[in-house]
């Protein structure tokens, strides 16, 4: 069978990790037909817009999507174009799995690190509801609804039952923000009185940044609203080698997008030294999302394959191997 799949190359170094994900995808045999869209600075200055229509049509269509990083202007400009994409999509989960590759030397690389975020993906801060009151004076909305946190937990739950994991950790600051994160957490217990089997606990944020530093290992899934988790998956895959490494995907009830996490690295572009490895482990979990789940398999051995030797990796991990020369060790693998 043929997937159809929406490919959201983007901007900066996401053409290059783009096409190396795509060739490792070829290798491994899953036929797919690749609808290709563009969002973010390159199609605002093709089309006049940085999210134009054409990227709903066809994510409407396939319901899947893999896409690029894509720069987004700091501080003025258009919104960006994830947080767009998120939102009218109704991408409500965002999925980051963290987990150390074999070979790869990190500060932490002797400890277990096997953690899975579940950052709520559509409201708190990135609401966008921002305002001037008076002259140097600005407002922001931080909007945490019942309905939002409700399926966050659900979902991080459910995942966390089928996969078997043993420990849940709601991630808040209610003690200074009662009503907001009182609210994500009583939605988070109500839903972990039906899990009984998985430990449920709650942590400060600040304290979690410590413990995650000092004592990773002891992690397993945490569930957090859209901003903390925004900052510490960011942290957390700082842990296990960087932003070219861990993969994500943002998952609603009928379309998911599957990205790497890192931006679009202006200071590399162009000059195919991109690591393509976070695009590629976020094409393992599509594939598996797919139901190509023998191809993602392999395609994850082929990654960790690739690390345990260490002869073929990028420089952002301590290699000296261009883009083309990693993707070949993969495909060699496959
Ligand atoms: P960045 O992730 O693009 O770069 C940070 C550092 O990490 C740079 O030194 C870069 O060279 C390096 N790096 C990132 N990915 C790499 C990879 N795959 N291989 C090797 N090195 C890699 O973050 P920055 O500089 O904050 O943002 C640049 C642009 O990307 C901005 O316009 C920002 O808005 C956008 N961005 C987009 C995201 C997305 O589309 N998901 C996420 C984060 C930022």
């Amino acid at each position: 069978m043929t997937h159809a799949i929406t490919l959201i190359p983007g901007d900066g170094i996401g053409p290059e990790v783009a096409d190396a994900t795509l060739r490792a995808i070829e290798a491994t045999g899953v036929l797919v037909e690749w609808d290709r869209v563009d969002a973010g600075l390159k199609a605002e200055q093709e089309t006049g817009h940085v999210l134009p229509e054409a990227v709903f049509t066809s994510l409407e269509r396939t319901r899947v999507g893999l896409k690029g990083p894509v720069g987004t202007p700091i501080g003025k400009g258009h919104a960006s174009v994830n947080v767009a994409l998120r939102k009218r999509l109704d991408l409500f989960v965002n999925f980051r799995p963290v987990k150390m590759l074999p070979g790869l030397k990190t500060r932490f690389q002797d400890l277990p690190i096997d953690m899975v975020i579940f950052r709520e993906n559509t409201e708190d801060l990135y609401s966008g509801i921002e305002h001037e009151v008076v002259p140097g004076v600005v407002e922001s909305l931080k909007v945490i609804t019942r309905t939002a946190s409700l399926r966050i937990a659900q979902s991080a739950f459910e995942f966390a039952r089928r996969e078997e994991r043993r420990k849940m950790t709601a991630v808040h600051k209610a003690n200074i923000m009662k009503m907001s994160d009182g609210l994500f957490l009583r939605c988070c217990r109500e839903v972990a009185a039906q899990f009984p089997e998985i430990e449920y606990g709650e942590m400060i944020v600040d304290n979690t940044c410590m413990q995650l530093v000092m004592r990773p290992e002891i992690f397993d899934v945490l569930v957090l609203p859209n901003l903390y988790g925004d900052i510490v998956s960011d942290l957390t895959a700082g842990l296990v080698g960087g932003l070219g490494i861990v993969p994500g995907a943002n998952l609603g009830e009928t379309t998911a997008v599957f990205e790497a996490v890192h931006g679009s690295a202006p200071d590399i572009a162009g000059k195919g030294i991109a690591n393509p490895t976070a695009l590629m482990q976020s094409a393992v979990l599509m594939l598996s999302h797919i139901g190509e789940r023998d191809a993602s398999k392999r395609l994850q051995k082929a990654v960790r394959a690739v690390y345990a030797e260490g002869k073929h990796l990028t420089g952002d991990v301590g290699g000296n191997a261009r883009t083309d020369e990693f993707t070949e060790a993969i495909i060699d693998k496959l």
